[in-house]
């Protein structure tokens, strides 16, 4: 046996059998408790200080909505302006998975206030589609290598501070605990579907790490307080579509972000702000993402703040232990989103995420939903999926993390909701 096979056994063996353990210790949310009849806090935004009234009230609150309050408030202010531009396209593969896609690696190069950052995309187009095809744009954790199977021909995350599970052994520990899925979408799959796909990962540009991400960050805000990583990651998804916006391959109208977890926060995050965007996947991004704050379970501000510093506006911070006195809550970031199709996914075992805050945070953004004169939120429970609403939760026994079979739950919204060519 090879010596590294060795070391891998060492740390995949007592791993399996922890987490094996760990899923059966790992808090769950109770099971009677899978229809939250609770309502959301009702705040002034578009609630009863005074109420919005119609859609053009809405309109007009929706601005300084998201500026002074989310921006401000949780997760800081992105550079007013920034251009993304191609420096340059590899071509990997002009027939990869049996002729179905065309592989590139793009070099996107963004300027912001007389500073520049750079981050590799690996772009997947169908091939002979009979038009531009939809895209998914894919935030990873472990860098565009992994999320190809490894490919020794795509790129590993540029800079020092490589993804969390990019640097050798950690990859298939990460995996076994939080699914294949993680690291490595079904490429295949989704282009088979008529979808077209662009992975990133965004600690090319602000690596998750204390100290360097502070750094990349401020460098970025050029003299403005300090932004935070979800806010920069969510405008790397901007980015990506700045340079992929001359694609012929790629239909413009119909672009999809997907995010699991922090990268959940981030893509719900940039729709939010980005009105390309056209479509949201938010899978389990928990505090700072779909739950509310004010829902006292899961992952606190006080938790998150202190682990991950880096994350946040510092204001946010100052919220901790009390939540009820934020001007705004997590709601109101699905409601900004409206009337463009979210999906939220949750897990049992997954409590830190808390499901329960995601389920009345979509019942909260339903009035603004309701405004546009669209379906909103339909769910009286947690387990049934409405995948023709808009908004749309999805609820799975299991733990944190991506497995194969929520992409096919994920396909399927995207299926309801965008219209391609299946091949
Ligand atoms: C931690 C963090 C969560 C985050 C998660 C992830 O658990 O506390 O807020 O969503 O990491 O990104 O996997």
């Amino acid at each position: 046996m090879r010596r590294w096979m060795i070391g891998l056994a060492v740390l995949v063996i007592p791993a399996l059998g922890l987490f094996g353990c760990m899923s059966v210790v790992l808090p769950a949310v109770p099971a009677e408790v899978e229809r939250p009849a609770a309502r959301p806090p009702v705040l002034a935004a578009f609630g009863d200080d005074p109420a919005v009234e119609n859609l053009d009230d809405w309109t007009n609150r929706r601005a300084p909505l998201l500026r002074t309050l989310f921006q401000e408030t949780v997760y800081g202010v992105p550079p007013e302006s920034a251009e993304a531009r191609i420096a340059d396209t590899r071509l990997v593969e002009a027939d990869a998975y049996g002729g179905l896609a065309r592989l590139e690696e793009l070099t996107v190069d963004v300027e912001v206030g007389g500073e520049s950052a750079r981050f590799l995309m690996m772009l997947a187009t169908p091939n002979n589609a009979p038009g531009p095809s939809p895209i998914i744009l894919i935030q990873t954790f472990c860098g565009n290598r992994a999320a190809f199977g490894g490919r020794e021909d795509v790129s590993a995350p540029l800079g020092p501070y490589p993804g969390v599970c990019d640097n050798g052994f950690a990859e298939p520990v990460v995996e076994l605990v939080f699914g294949r899925a993680i690291s490595e979408p079904p490429v295949q799959r989704i282009l088979a579907r008529g979808y077209a796909v662009a992975i990133f990962y965004a600690g090319d540009v602000v690596p998750d790490e204390t100290e360097a991400g502070t750094q990349a960050l401020a460098r970025l805000a050029g003299g403005q307080p300090r932004w935070g990583a979800i806010a920069a990651w969510g405008w790397l998804y901007s980015r990506a579509i700045d340079a992929l916006s001359d694609n012929a391959r790629i239909d413009l109208d119909q672009v999809a972000v997907w995010g699991h977890s922090r990268n959940g926060k981030s893509a719900l995050f940039a729709a939010a702000l980005d009105p390309r965007i056209g479509l949201v996947i938010a899978h389990q991004s928990g505090t700072g993402g779909a739950t509310l704050s004010r829902n006292a379970e899961g992952e606190s501000i006080e938790e998150i703040t202190s682990t991950y510093p880096h994350w946040f506006a510092e204001t946010f911070a100052s919220y901790a232990g009390r939540e009820d006195e934020l001007p705004v809550d997590q709601h109101m970031l699905l409601a900004l989103i409206a009337p463009r199709p979210v999906l939220l996914g949750n897990a049992r075992r997954d409590a830190w995420s808390d499901p329960h805050g995601a389920f009345r945070a979509a019942q909260g953004a339903d009035a603004v939903y309701e405004l546009f004169g669209v379906e909103g939120f339909e769910q009286s429970d947690m387990r049934e999926t409405n995948f023709d609403a808009e908004l749309a939760y999805y609820f799975r026994n299991g733990r944190h993390g991506v497995t194969t079979s929520d992409w096919d739950v994920f396909l399927h919204f995207l299926d309801a909701h965008f219209t391609r060519a299946e091949r």
